[in-house]
């Protein structure tokens, strides 16, 4: 235990933090959910997310990890004996994401080098990686050509590395880099896109304010539901990382530091892909909800499009768009297998080497299915696992265990307190306690119910 791996700064923990929070999701995710929810009206909701179950879970896996010094397993555990199944289901959860992250991040990868001569195509049916096809007139996508094989080997060679580094040598010196310059590359595309002919409208589109959404359950499940997956919380991630927290670190600071630099990312992002969209409708001479869309499709067929219709510098923002997509992606895809590696490490009692061998080389097996022509469904059914299952359940069950089971959230307070400015008031414990589970719980029986009927 003496020998545990640490971070060297605090800030070195933050930027680990801050670089698995901003992630696919924030670029890809957060813009279209915010879109579909409302609009301007949707931060209100997303503003309550963050500051009653966000920030709260935060300060408490950072307090736990902190406290407890072990991987979410052992942690959970030594809050009480039967809180490391808990531990093990966060990071069964974090094992099938990673399978499918590494994935993307290989397409991105492949993206950024056909952007040096653009030769994805010009139509979104040329596309070399993605079969645009229409369906009925909804866009599906079609069969993935094995190209991104090499890339994803390449995405595995560094992640690996990285993790075979170590936490401080590894972890924080590559996410001190690469968080600062994400930020630096995605400005400049920001820049660029509100300039654009249009940006104005999509702009405009984007924060119109639908108010009358604002008393549907469904627009604040969607509100959670995206702070949850956004800051990598109930995955095992960030008990895991604040595990290696040198022992006087404030922890209330940094969570709120990790969340609000989060939330701030996923505005720009907002910005940025919403400038763009416009500039694309007003191209095509639609109107701008025409054109939204999220996910693969946004990334993959969508952007290519928009850069492929820019002025000038095409190859240029193309490099950017998708090196800024890799990234956000590496730095998440490290925090998700690092929950294994350390989870593996301490119960079978091995070296971290042979954990990341043997626990990163199946996760990149693994993965290699999603490489081939039917990746696509699988990634389907993986994704639509961890939405139906992970997200609610891991972190409902992590906040009643430790609140109603253990009913530690006041010792955990002290703990926190103990290292931290900001003090701890009712807040906390309410939102944990109360609201935390109430959301959840909700949520898991509306995802049940639909499963259901
Ligand atoms: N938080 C990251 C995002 O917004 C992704 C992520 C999700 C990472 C779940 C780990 C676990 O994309």
């Amino acid at each position: 235990m003496e020998n545990r791996a640490q971070f060297g700064s605090r800030a070195g923990f933050i930027f680990a933090a801050v670089g698995s929070a901003i992630g696919l999701g924030n670029i890809w995710r957060f813009p279209a959910v915010a879109y579909d929810n409302g609009g301007g009206a949707f931060f209100l909701p997303y503003l309550f997310a963050l500051l009653t179950a966000g920030i709260p879970l935060l300060i408490l896996e950072f307090t736990i990890g902190h406290k407890y010094r072990g991987s979410a397993p052992l942690s959970l555990g030594r809050v009480k004996k039967s809180g490391e199944w808990i531990g093990w289901w966060q990071i069964c959860i974090s094992f099938v994401i990673a399978t499918y992250y590494a994935v993307i991040i290989a397409w991105a990868l492949a993206y950024t080098v056909f952007s040096f001569k653009l030769d994805w195509g010009n139509s979104t049916q040329d596309f070399l990686l993605v079969d645009y096809l229409k369906v009925g007139g909804t866009e599906t996508m079609g069969s993935f050509v094995p190209g991104v094989l090499i890339p994803l080997i390449i995405v595995w060679v560094i992640v690996l590395g990285i993790l075979f580094a170590g936490v401080k040598k590894g972890i924080e010196a590559a996410t001190k880099i690469m968080i600062p310059l994400l930020v630096i590359l995605f400005l400049i595309i920001v820049v660029r896109a509100v300039t654009l002919d249009g940006a104005i409208e999509g702009l405009n589109q984007f924060f119109k304010p639908n108010w009358s959404t604002i008393m549907n359950g469904k627009v604040w499940v969607a509100a959670y539901g995206q702070i949850f997956f956004s800051l990598s919380i109930g995955f095992a991630i960030m008990i895991t990382y604040s595990s290696y927290l040198p022992k006087k670190s404030d922890i209330t600071n940094s969570a709120f530091i990790t969340g609000f630099a989060n939330s701030g990312f996923e505005l720009l992002a907002g910005f940025g892909v919403f400038a763009a969209l416009g500039f694309m409708a007003a191209q095509q001479g639609v109107p701008v909800n025409e054109v939204v869309k999220s996910g693969v499709l946004l990334a993959f067929a969508v952007f290519p499009t928009i850069i492929n219709e820019l002025p000038r510098f095409q190859e240029v923002f193309g490099i950017l768009f998708f090196v800024s997509l890799t990234l956000a992606g590496l730095t998440s895809l490290i925090s998700i297998v690092e929950t294994y590696i350390a989870g593996i490490q301490e119960k079978f009692n091995i070296s971290r080497t042979k954990a990341v061998l043997f626990g990163g080389g199946v996760t990149a097996i693994v993965s290699l299915a999603f490489s081939t022509q039917n990746g696509l469904n699988l990634l389907d059914v993986a994704d639509y696992f961890i939405n139906q299952f992970g997200v609610a359940m891991a972190g409902l069950f992590e906040v009643i265990f430790i609140a109603w089971f253990a009913k530690q959230l006041k010792p955990l307070q002290a703990h926190a307190d103990s290292v931290s400015d900001i003090r701890l008031g009712a807040w906390w414990r309410i939102s944990l306690s109360i609201i935390t589970p109430v959301v959840l719980g909700y949520m898991m029986f509306d995802n049940l119910r639909q499963n259901l009927t």
